[in-house]
């Protein structure tokens, strides 16, 4: 725990869920508690619609991107509260994933109905590779949700975590009467409503009270769950939940409101100040008073007349501060910053200092890369997120000979901004792009077209995954390579690709060449 005041009480994460669950809806409801909005209402949701045209442009305008909706900070009671923004799109994942690795902590939000969904699912495998604690929201209780029980052993078996219920539903859909909270023991009362937040009651559910207030059989049917639940779950253990041991539940309707505040107050209580950041060279304490940290996303300027960059950089000890030379590790220079900008819901403001958890945006002109790291002098490299392998490929070739020059800068770009994977195939020396999904070829192209005047056209190639391989016996390594030199390509830090263009291939080449790994994610 950080001893440093300013460090201790920030809190720095962000809410996932798979499209739909209701991310927008609850970021919403912390800004109103957090006095950053007064209505309900007035976010954007980032979200592009399903009947949205694949156009870029659209989906630009839909999003509203701008950047400063990338991170939210507001005071709330003595706690400074940073939320970073995560894009609703499952082709963004990666970019998703990203900003994971900047956060200290997460809330996932889970449709009561639906439970856990692809996405939820592949958010938590990623806090887990990092012990990232996460809060489980159950939204939408308020609509036909399944049974608690049931959701719970959902939860638990899909998303591989112990759960821990803090609160828990009487009913749901029209007959969703409200939550018991098992922290606070008390009754917070359902009231439809997307303004109101609705008043609590201290109720001793062994008394009479209970069932006045919901009902003789409703009131049985909540002791006896609420018994079960004590029998079957481990009191929650807080040290358990900053280990990413164990989830606390939390069950509500961000739409209504209702169960937000009960959240807000338990995550700005249990969740973790800035936790230590493993560089590779050692791991640093974020109340260490020098300065560190770490660029996690670039975004593009969707203004075209401004070409500038914002890079995010997570602030990971001392404190920072404007117009102060800054060693830049990997250029191994001196860089100081005279506009560093910091984020309240819609605005954006200049800084004159940031303390380890914050988020500052940094105006970048093609200096930055995903995982650059600044320090005060030290030569440190923070370890970023691995790269997965790709799930889309295509041949990217130039459609204007006369462009080559703005084409390769605009790749190469691109692909420091972490936009897309970048292979050589070392064959025909072709360059393929991978991807999550089809919009980020979308994206790259028009964006090449916009920002770097040169035009692109993609070519099909059939594959299925790329593995970075390595192995300890060289000969085999190099045997390999050249039995599958059609299909060895080198990533953009020059580590060997194989380009499997089946399943069936790729396992083959397992158990043909015994003494090599094959590795689906760029770090290991
Ligand atoms: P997302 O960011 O995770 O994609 O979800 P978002 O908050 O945008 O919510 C998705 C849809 O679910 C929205 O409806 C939203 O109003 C609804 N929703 C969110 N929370 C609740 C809830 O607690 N109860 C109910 N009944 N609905 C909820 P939409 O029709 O897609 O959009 P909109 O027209 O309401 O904005």
């Amino acid at each position: 725990m950080a001893t440093n005041p300013e460090i201790e009480r920030r809190r720095t994460f962000a809410i996932v869920a798979h499209p739909d669950a209701g991310k927008t809806s609850l970021t919403e409801k912390f800004l109103l508690f957090g006095g950053q909005i007064q209505v309900a209402g007035a976010v954007k949701s980032n979200k592009i619609k399903k009947t949205a045209t694949s156009d870029w442009m659209d989906i630009e305008k839909q999003r509203g991107i701008s950047v400063t909706t990338s991170v939210m900070e507001f005071d709330y009671k003595d706690y400074k509260v940073n939320i970073l923004d995560t894009p609703g799109h499952q082709d963004f994942a990666e970019d998703t994933y990203r900003t994971l690795t900047a956060v200290d902590s997460v809330i996932i939000v889970v449709d009561g109905a639906k439970g856990v969904e692809t996405q939820t699912r592949k958010l938590m495998e990623v806090c887990r590779m990092r012990n990232t604690p996460v809060i489980i929201f159950v939204n939408k209780m308020d609509r036909e949700a399944k049974d608690p029980f049931d959701l719970m052993d959902e939860l638990e078996e899909e998303l591989v975590i112990q759960v821990r219920p803090l609160t828990w539903p009487i009913e749901s859909g029209p007959r969703f009467k409200g939550v018991y909270n098992l922290y606070e023991h008390n009754l917070n009362l359902f009231q439809p409503s997307k303004q109101v937040v609705t008043e609590k009651v201290e109720v001793n559910i062994h008394t009479e009270e209970l069932d006045n207030r919901i009902g003789h059989d409703l009131a049985d049917k909540l002791r006896g769950e609420l018994e079960l639940i004590e029998g079957v779950y481990p009191e929650f253990n807080v040290n358990e939940y900053l280990k990413g041991e164990v989830a606390p539940v939390f069950f509500g309707s961000a739409l209504n409101n209702f169960g937000v505040e009960e959240l807000l107050n338990t995550f700005v209580e249990i969740a973790p100040s800035p936790r230590p950041v493993k560089a590779e060279e050692r791991t640093v304490m974020p109340d260490e008073p020098k300065f560190t940290g770490f660029v996690f996303k670039i975004t593009a300027n969707i203004d075209p007349n401004h070409r500038s960059c914002i890079a995010f950089c997570k602030v990971c000890s001392g404190k920072f501060s404007r117009n102060v030379p800054y060693y830049h590790v990997r250029h191994d220079k001196t860089m100081r910053f005279s506009s560093p900008t910091q984020f309240m819901a819609q605005r954006k403001t200049t800084v004159d200092e940031a303390w380890a958890g914050d988020i500052i945006g940094l105006p970048d002109n093609g200096t930055f890369k995903i995982g650059d790291t600044l320090t005060e002098g030290e030569k440190l490299h923070f370890r970023g997120l691995p790269s997965f392998s790709p799930e889309m490929f295509k041949y990217i070739e130039n459609a204007d000979p006369m462009k080559q020059k703005q084409l390769a800068k605009g790749i190469d770009q691109l692909m420091d901004e972490g936009v897309a994977q970048l292979f050589v195939n070392q064959f025909n020396g072709r360059k393929i792009i991978g991807t999550v999904g089809q919009l980020q070829f979308e994206v790259i192209q028009y964006r090449l077209e916009h920002e770097y005047n040169a035009k692109c056209r993609w070519e099909p190639v059939s594959l299925y995954k790329a593995c970075w391989i390595e192995s300890d016996d060289p000969a085999e390594l190099e045997a390999f390579k050249k039995r599958k030199y059609q299909y060895m390509a080198k990533d953009r830090e020059g580590r060997d690709v194989f380009l499997a263009d089946s399943g069936y291939v790729l396992q083959m080449a397992q158990m043909d060449f015994k003494h090599i790994k094959f590795h689906f994610t760029s770090e290991f």
